[in-house]
């Protein structure tokens, strides 16, 4: 009796000797597992950093965004997670917002991410008399309607017209246009090409809507026109066809920015948006 007592004893006692033998293996191997992980993942991003770092449009700031979104974002080209990330696409729309510093001036950002307030109104508007003007919107900050002047009256000597059709528009106009929008096609596709009030570049008063707003407009002479000399005015076409995601808004051969000469024409020789060009040559410096 005793004796089995003892053989019990013993078996019990190698029972849990060996189970705690197996336990400590396994998890030992789980942890080496895992930091061997973690040094894949840090070399990984180690080289997926230095790949970023060779990018013409990176900076140093956004890195743990470009990072993130990467990760979150396998299929894309590194050049595209930087324009995407640069222009805050890793943020959310109408959330993530914050006040446009107008102190940027003719550079001043204003989408779905800088807001203008209420008040503000630019104390510099002029308003364009018929010969550049159709619209009922016809005011614009004094810099840029002279340039458009002198841009339209360009366009006049190669027998091409480019009149305003929409200018500066205050916060209260864009409440209603929005609103409207908002009744007739519901907010989502509202959104997609109408901004909402404090979000519309129309209130920075360097905006101009030229001739029809419409998609046929693509189709004008003036359209072309402008595609080759719209810059040297320093105008940039604000919503192109191929860069909807970056600007949150569908293509508009219409809507015209002034910018100034200088980023104009880096923004049309270099393809950039205003958010792209924002980011890495006015923020950036
Ligand atoms: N259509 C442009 C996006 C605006 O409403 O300002
Ligand atoms: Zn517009």
């Amino acid at each position: 009796m005793k004796k089995r007592k003892k053989k019990t004893i013993i078996i019990f006692l190698f029972i849990i000797i060996l189970t705690g033998s197996i336990l400590f293996i396994f998890l030992n191997n789980t942890k080496e597992i895992k930091n061997k992980e973690l040094k894949v993942n840090k070399v990984a991003d180690t080289s997926l950093s230095a790949k970023l770092k060779n990018e013409k449009y990176y900076i140093e700031n956004n890195l743990d965004r470009y990072l993130k979104y990467a990760g979150e974002n396998t299929d894309l080209e590194l050049s595209k997670i930087i324009a995407d990330v640069n222009s805050n696409l890793d943020k959310t729309k109408y959330e993530d917002t914050e006040k446009t510093n107008i102190k940027d001036n003719n550079l001043m950002l204003v989408n779905k991410y800088y807001y203008l307030t209420e008040n503000y109104e630019p104390d510099d508007l002029i308003t364009l008399t018929a010969k550049y003007n159709t619209g009922i919107n016809s005011k614009m900050r004094k810099e840029a309607a002279d340039h458009f002047m002198k841009m339209s009256d360009a366009a006049t000597l190669d027998n091409i017209t480019i009149k305003n059709a929409s200018g500066y528009r205050s916060y209260s106009y864009q409440v209603n246009l929005y609103d409207k929008y908002v009744e007739r096609d519901g907010k989502k596709a509202a959104d997609t090409y109408s901004a909402r009030p404090g979000f519309s570049e129309h209130q920075t008063g360097l905006v101009s809507d030229i001739n029809q707003i419409d998609n046929s407009f693509e189709n004008t002479d003036a359209f072309k026109w402008l595609q080759n000399n719209a810059y040297k005015y320093g105008f940039i076409l604000r919503f192109p066809k191929d860069k909807e995601d970056i600007t949150g808004y569908q293509y508009e051969p219409w809507h015209y920015r002034y910018v100034g000469e200088y980023a104009a024409e880096k923004m049309h020789d270099e393809n950039l948006t205003l958010e792209e060009y924002y980011a890495y040559y006015v923020e950036n410096n």
